[in-house]
């Protein structure tokens, strides 16, 4: 029945847009039928494939060498859950495999957000270029063999595990990443290894930023300086500019994704200004941004307050910060948020979604199925938001003494004396309200465990004892199992009444645990969040009851999803 609709769909869907060019090139690309929307799509990042990880070796060696003394410190066969070591090839087979089997007739687009070399962590093995361009080519193929076959767009971006010195690497990545890249941002992609893909044509377009130019370790870049405009940093920002200019003038709507997560700790100064300009700009266009690096699950905001003067940090404050983990600090900053109504302006948001790894370093192995809203997509295309009545509002340099401070030697030459553009900002936006396009919650997906010395886990609750694990068990491969969802239980069954041409269920029931499958659920150990989408008031309002003190148990639980179970590594 399903499979039924979903043929409707695609008959009246594709219709009047057969016409585009964008489609047949990708339709001949592709070689494929054209197919029908399901309303999802995959992140995965961080896999950090190692070939030489090997079973039962000593986690002080990254697990390359020595037999591990006891069985808690050997390396397991599909992996070492909270440890420094990188995947076994096992562990990256096995994920392609779930995911072939599982989803990849289930998902519309893939996100792919980069770090597919190990970490050069082993003094005794010290990776080289080649070996990294090799684990590259090797991901890129499983990709190509799961994904791209079957005409679903992969959209890579490059790690700061991927690249050797960045400025080499581009022509090398332009090869390995071939059919990833449309043809027409080769030339951009030679240049900086940024470009964007069209994946639903001419509705939604995912940019892939190569954020190795924004990330304040990399010593090889200026960190987009005003002064100098041809910074590779700037140079990607304007391009970043135009393309998001381009495809709000065609209405169409964006995910922006990359490896590293933008935030003042990650980004030199002045690109991270740039970006957050950039994401308040065109709020209006951006659906959301994606990333990975952290390896821990969680979210953060740019905002307004970003492009305000705030004072210096004294050495003291930085002393005091030291020792805070992510956590706390992620609380402290959504404590900041107002809670009253009249103080709010979303407006002032861009929500950073960062997902965390398929390398269980120093985690679980994992990925994220997000739900968008297909409505609309019949064929009717959307009718085009007319910016008539976009409020405009929302000028910079409004607030506090800008003018005084951008007169003092130290701000005169930084961005953000000169950002002065009109945001688009609109409460009728995707990002904003749920309509088409509108991310509508995920699922996150884990492995549930291995067979072998050691547990693979999602939930403390099913850890099993390493005693009980010890000796060779080729017959029992690790599974994944649902680890949570940021969905309203409800939401899991849609009502029958949609059941017409877009009748879509937001996670396919078969991938439910038993205990959501049957409709009437109202609360589930699953769903600590309930969110009705994941739309930026959405999240701010995830933010402010976690800044709130009194709400412990979501407090635990955000915790426990954040480290999967384990301590801030
Ligand atoms: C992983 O899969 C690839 C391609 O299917 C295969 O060549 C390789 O031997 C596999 N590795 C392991 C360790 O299973
Ligand atoms: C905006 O900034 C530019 C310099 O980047 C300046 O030339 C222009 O006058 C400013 N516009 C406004 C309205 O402040
Ligand atoms: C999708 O958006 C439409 C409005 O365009 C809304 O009526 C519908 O409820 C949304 N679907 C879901 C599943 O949230
Ligand atoms: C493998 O492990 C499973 C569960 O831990 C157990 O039921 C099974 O008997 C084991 N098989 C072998 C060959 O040890």
């Amino acid at each position: 029945m399903l499979a039924f609709t979903a043929l409707l769909v695609l008959a009246v869907h594709l219709g009047p847009v057969l016409g585009s060019p964008v489609l047949q090139v990708a339709l001949q690309a592709s070689n494929q039928k054209p197919r029908g929307l399901h309303g999802r799509f995959l992140q995965i990042t961080d896999m950090h494939p190692d070939p030489y990880y090997a079973p039962r070796s000593s986690e002080k060696t990254s697990c390359h060498r020595k037999k591990g003394k006891k069985a808690n410190n050997q390396a397991g066969l599909y992996g070492t859950p909270y440890s420094d070591c990188d995947s076994p090839f096992k562990l990256t087979n096995l994920t392609f495999n779930f995911l072939d089997k599982k989803w990849a007739s289930e998902v519309d687009f893939v996100i792919w957000t980069g770090d597919n070399a190990r970490h050069d962590n082993d003094p005794k093995l010290p990776r080289t270029p080649d070996e990294i361009y090799n684990l590259n080519r090797e991901v890129a193929s499983r990709m190509k063999e799961v994904f791209t076959s079957r005409g679903i767009p992969v959209v890579p971006s490059l790690g700061n595990n991927d690249v050797w010195r960045p400025n080499g690497i581009t022509n090398e990545f332009s090869q390995i990443w071939s059919t990833f890249i449309p043809f027409p941002y080769l030339q951009v992609f030679q240049r900086g290894a940024y470009y964007s893909v069209e994946v639903i044509p001419n509705e939604v377009a995912a940019i892939s930023l190569n954020t190795m130019y924004f990330y304040d370790s990399n010593k090889a870049v200026g960190g987009c300086p005003f002064k100098n405009r041809d910074d590779p940093g700037n140079l990607q920002l304007d391009w970043l500019e135009v393309q998001l200019k381009l495809y709000r003038d065609r209405n169409m709507q964006v995910w922006i994704t990359g490896h590293v997560p933008p935030s003042p700790g990650n980004y030199f100064p002045d690109c991270y200004t740039r970006y957050a300009e950039l994401s308040l700009r065109f709020q209006d266009t951006v659906l959301g941004h994606l990333f990975g690096h952290m390896n821990a699950d969680h979210f953060g905001f740019v905002e307004a307050i970003d492009l305000e003067f705030t004072p210096d940090e004294t050495e003291t404050d930085k002393d005091k910060k030291k020792h805070v983990t992510l956590y706390d600090e992620l609380l402290e900053e959504y404590s900041t948020i107002p809670t009253k109504a009249k103080d709010l302006d979303f407006a002032e948001y861009a929500v950073i979604n960062v997902a965390p790894p398929v390398v269980p370093n120093p985690y679980l192995p994992s990925f994220r199925i997000f739900s968008y809203n297909v409505s609309g997509t019949d064929g009717a295309r959307r009718a085009p938001k007319t910016t008539g009545k976009r409020r405009h509002g929302h000028k910079r340099g409004e607030h506090g003494n800008r003018e005084a401070l951008c007169k003092l030697k130290k701000n005169r030459e930084t961005w953000k004396c000169f950002l002065n553009e009109t945001w688009y900002s609109d409460p009728g936006a995707p990002s904003r309200s749920n309509q088409q396009y509108t991310p509508l919650g995920y699922a996150q997906v884990c492995h549930a465990r291995t067979d072998k010395v050691r547990a693979l886990i999602c939930r403390v609750q099913y850890y099993i004892p390493n005693r009980e694990l010890t000796g060779a068990n080729k017959t029992h491969r690790p599974r994944f199992k649902l680890e949570y969802l940021t969905f309203v239980p409800s939401m899991l069954h849609p009502d029958d009444q949609d059941a017409t041409s877009e009748f879509h269920y937001p996670i396919p029931l078969q991938h439910l645990p038993r205990s959501l499958r049957e409709p009437g659920v109202t609360k589930s150990r699953y769903a600590p969040y309930e969110l009705v989408d994941l739309t930026i008031p959405s999240w701010v309002g995830l933010a402010q009851r976690l800044g709130d003190s009194t709400q412990r148990q979501l407090r635990r639980r955000f915790r426990k999803y954040m480290y999967m179970g384990g301590e801030e590594g």
